[in-house]
């Protein structure tokens, strides 16, 4: 248990002792009144109601009859109308908040207790033999943060890379790749060559079928049955069809893995859609046979599913007339596969908005057919916008792909600290001015993920991104690391402090903020938000530079004052450092 919950037990046993009370009529709410005071409030109202009595009067009686625990959390109690108000012991509060840090170290925030649930987080997921777009880049930064979060939230977390393996456009690659020849580049430029004979050989088909018109009647025809033919084979498991796809799949996650290394994303499974093809048709006929179903010419159609709302969802096919099944088709299998393999309490998918339909879709059939009692979320997200002002599109050529966002943000991101260090605001070497380059230049791009209501859409914006002041990543590194450096020049932490000695009101309000990482933590996972770890760093890195500013450390006016003001500061980078890691930001010591 942490402080807050603690202080919150402590009243809770208190106001139960009186026997004015029972616990199911206790609801405690932070005061949110201007000008309130107290750091837990108990409403008198449902108590006063269940006895058919006053709250205020209910009130009064309680604070005369409460007796406190001496050395507890609670300091005073005051009545407020119907409410009762609660503070805080400053000193023991100090020394719990200090101590539940020290204790827990890189795991303060999380839960102390495994839940022996699983969670399975779907994301990334992008398509074989192409690039990632900015839709799979947020995919990847966003889903990363909420695995993590319900890591620490005591689930096990199951990191599923759901790639796009799937799907009658491997056979004209496969015919464009024995055509012009395999890629020679590595990494994302591979794939960009994959997409780039994909374009020809789709070019071949366009102009051949024009010509077609005209004089050439086979020219489309060929071309056209090469690419059904690979597609066909494909799916009958002719080995050099299979071999050809397989090569395009390790292609591609060999590419996109020298992303995810530098963005610090691991996945435990990296199924593609094919993966689940045995399930198909087992599939096709439960949903057949149910009542949703209507057959057409081989075609499965669902008509009048209700949502989890009741609203009836558009008619879909889960069945084309030529036996092919679809996207959907797929993603309920995937479900079936996930439900006898993990049992999960939850999946979670982090797909942007365009999708969410298919995923009302996939939910209401998953659940009408029975196959799952988990907890099933869309995690949706807008889009992504230049400078500029304008949606990033590949039409419009202003596309972003990820090697490169990463390679920009590296550059501009070395570029600021080499200039730091030009003005003498800091002393870096050559080596950890590159090293700190790669922390700020990754942290950058996912905080800017991150830091609002995912739903929004996001500027990419190098200017605000790359601040060294106000709500950026580096802002937040740069708050951590001044942390470390008055830690190094305070240095060694004195074993015995006071932590009672902390009452100045801006070492009461930082400890108030880091107190409050283990509720965040909890409420960012239940609302899929990592913003909301987001804006706890920023009122927390805000809080230390306040307190900073009104008090010194190594030069406080006593020794012991000195030794738990250090304390205090060590604390605050442990916090810092770990709401950074959910993100998965990284935390230099010096920048
Ligand atoms: N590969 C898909 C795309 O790029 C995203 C997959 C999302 N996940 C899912 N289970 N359908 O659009």
């Amino acid at each position: 248990m942490y402080t807050f919950e603690r202080f919150a037990q402590e009243i809770k046993q208190a106001l139960v002792a009186t026997g004015l009370l029972t616990e199911d009529q206790i609801d405690l709410s932070v005061p949110k009144a201007k000008g309130a005071t107290g750091d837990l409030a108990l409403p008198c109202f449902k108590a006063a109601k269940a006895q058919g009595g006053n709250p205020a009067q209910l009130a009064q009686q309680l604070a005369q009859q409460l007796t406190l625990p001496a050395d507890g959390l609670i300091g005073t109690v005051e009545v407020a109308g119907p409410y009762v108000n609660f503070s805080l012991r400053q000193a023991a509060f100090a020394a719990e908040v200090l101590h539940d840090v020290a204790e827990r170290g890189e795991h303060y925030g999380c839960a102390d207790n495994a839940t022996g649930r699983t969670v399975i987080v779907e994301y990334s997921s992008p398509n074989i033999a192409k690039r990632m777009h900015v839709g799979h880049i947020r995919s990847t930064i966003i889903g990363q943060a909420i695995a993590n979060l319900y890591a620490c939230s005591g689930y096990q977390v199951v990191r599923d890379n759901h790639l796009g393996d799937y799907g009658k456009q491997f056979g004209v690659m496969i015919a464009a790749v024995q055509r012009y020849g395999r890629p020679d580049a590595e990494g994302e430029a591979a794939l960009e060559q994959m997409e780039g004979i994909y374009q020809r050989y789709n070019n071949l088909l366009r102009d051949a079928a024009a010509a077609d018109e005209e004089f050439n009647p086979d020219a489309e025809g060929d071309l056209d049955d090469e690419a059904r033919a690979w597609s066909l084979k494909l799916e009958q498991d002719d080995p050099q069809a299979v071999e050809l796809w397989q090569w395009m799949v390790d292609l591609t996650k060999a590419a996109n893995q020298r992303n995810y290394d530098r963005l610090g994303v691991h996945f435990d499974t990296q199924h593609g859609e094919s993966f689940y093809k045995h399930l198909l048709g087992e599939v096709i006929n439960a949903a057949g046979e149910s009542e949703l179903a209507e057959r057409d010419n081989g075609a499965v159609i669902i008509k009048d599913l209700p949502d989890a709302r009741g609203k009836t969802l558009p008619t879909f096919l889960i069945q084309r007339s030529d036996g092919g099944t679809l996207y959907i088709t797929r993603d309920i299998a995937t479900i079936k596969h996930r439900e006898a393999t993990y049992d999960p309490a939850a999946i979670i998918y982090i797909v942007g908005q365009p999708q969410e339909l298919h995923f009302r879709q996939t939910f209401a059939l998953a659940r009408a057919l029975g196959y799952t009692d988990a907890e099933l979320t869309h995690v949706s997200f807008g889009t992504v916008f230049d400078a500029q002002g304008q949606a990033l599109s590949t039409r419009k050529g202003n596309m972003i792909y990820l090697e490169a966002l990463l390679d920009e943000s590296y550059t501009r991101a070395k570029a600021l600290i080499e200039q730091k260090v030009a003005e003498g605001k800091t002393t870096l070497s050559a080596e950890q001015i590159d090293a700190v380059a790669k922390q700020v230049g990754v942290g950058a791009v996912i905080y800017n993920d991150l830091y609002q209501d995912p739903k929004r859409n996001i500027t990419v914006d190098w200017d605000r991104m790359l601040a060294f002041e106000g709500n950026s990543a580096p802002y937040l590194q740069y708050m951590h690391a001044r942390c470390c450096s008055i830690l190094r020049e305070g240095a060694p932490l004195a074993a015995d402090y006071s932590a009672a000695l902390l009452v100045h009101p801006t070492e009461q309000s930082l400890l108030k903020e880091i107190a409050r990482l283990p509720e965040v933590v909890r409420e960012a996972a239940e609302r899929f938000a990592p913003f909301v770890i987001a804006d706890w760093l920023y009122a927390t890195a805000r809080a230390f530079s306040a307190f900073y500013d009104a008090c010194s450390v190594l030069k406080a006016e006593t020794a012991e004052l000195r030794a738990a003001r250090l304390h205090l500061v060590d604390a605050t980078a442990q916090a810092l450092r770990n709401g950074l890691a959910l993100l998965s930001i990284q935390a230099p010591e010096r920048m």
